[in-house]
């Protein structure tokens, strides 16, 4: 199979665990991890990695020709909290880094795309629970917008120049590998960090904000899957919603209380609740369940059990 990947955004929370993951299936030197920074150690020694700068056109399309890449996964972005501080930065890193990729692919460089969208596509008047796929969609946040429109031309690009892009709306991810960066879901893996390391946790969100979120494997997991369904079963070109479970602050600190029974949660809610607070608390999946056969493996009390065991010996 004449498959060649390139990952931009390869350094980050998903990025990480992506690379290894293709890395694993296609063989190390057929996936090549990219960022604006050095990777992790594993990453930067198991295979091809180049400094890319995800706005940059021109060293991206090198890189593609060079290695020959066949498929690309743009990982690359700045989430919800961070956009809300640097609105222009969010919406021009967000929007050229898909531009690139989409116009490579109009041109018949690479074949393939992923290219992630979030919840964050929602906003304050769409319906909070069970959000369908189809719905009001009036988001609130730059980040947001960014992905709302992201979309749009996501299947402008299928439907105009039959571009082969595929896309999901991710919930909140949690891993225990790379820490996210500049996320409003955010609190949920550092709140297992805390917990280790102090026994008590501040958090940024009130306890009841419910979010969809989901475990680091099954992410990773749907993301290789749609990439993998066949053309035809992929049948909606904007994004699919994805859902796995659903939880507020009180209850994933149930859950840790679990293995450490003295653990504490004190309140303080930030900017961020707003933008929580704009956002579905539980997401209707059914089309990707249906279209290329999704679903989901890991619940609340699994994750954190797998969290806990594997983040522990850093604590110790
Ligand atoms: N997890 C992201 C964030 O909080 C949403 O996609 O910004």
């Amino acid at each position: 199979m004449k498959k060649r990947i390139l990952i931009i955004g390869a350094s980050g929370q998903i990025g990480t665990e992506l690379t290894m993951y293709l890395r694993g299936i296609y063989g190390n030197h057929k996936v090549i991890a990219s960022d604006i920074n050095e990777a992790a150690e594993e990453i930067m020694e198991s295979g091809p990695f180049e400094i890319l700068d995800a706005m940059d056109y021109d060293a991206i399309q090198d890189v593609v020709i060079n290695y020959e890449i066949t498929d690309v996964y743009l990982m690359a972005a700045m989430l919800s909290a961070t956009g809300e501080k640097f609105p222009m930065k969010a919406w021009n890193l967000n929007m050229n880094s898909l531009f690139n990729v989409l116009n490579l692919a109009k041109d018949g460089k690479i074949d393939k795309i992923f290219w992630p969208s979030s919840i964050a596509v929602f906003g304050p008047t769409t319906p909070k629970q069970d959000t369908p796929q189809k719905t009001i969609m009036e988001p609130s946040t730059v980040y947001g917008i960014s992905k709302q429109t992201g979309e749009r031309w996501c299947e402008y690009y299928h439907n105009k120049y039959g571009v082969d892009v595929r896309s999901i709306r991710y919930p909140g991810l949690i891993s225990y590998k790379t820490l996210p960066g500049g996320g409003t879901t955010d609190y949920a893996i550092d709140i297992y960090h805390k917990a280790l390391k102090h026994k008590k946790y501040i958090c940024f969100l009130n306890e009841e904000t419910t979010l969809p979120m989901m475990f680091m494997d099954d992410a990773i997991r749907a993301t290789v899957n749609i990439m993998l369904a066949a053309p035809e079963d992929v049948k909606i070109r904007n994004a699919y919603n994805l859902s796995a479970m659903s939880f507020n602050p009180k209850k994933i600190a149930k859950t840790i209380q679990k293995h450490i029974p003295d653990f504490e949660v004190e309140y303080e809610p930030d900017f961020r609740q707003d933008i929580a607070d704009s956002w579905p608390q539980s997401i209707d999946d059914s089309n990707a369940r249906k279209d290329w056969g999704w679903s989901h493996k890991v619940d609340l009390d699994e994750m954190t059990k797998v969290m806990i065991e594997n983040l522990k010996g850093e604590y110790e």
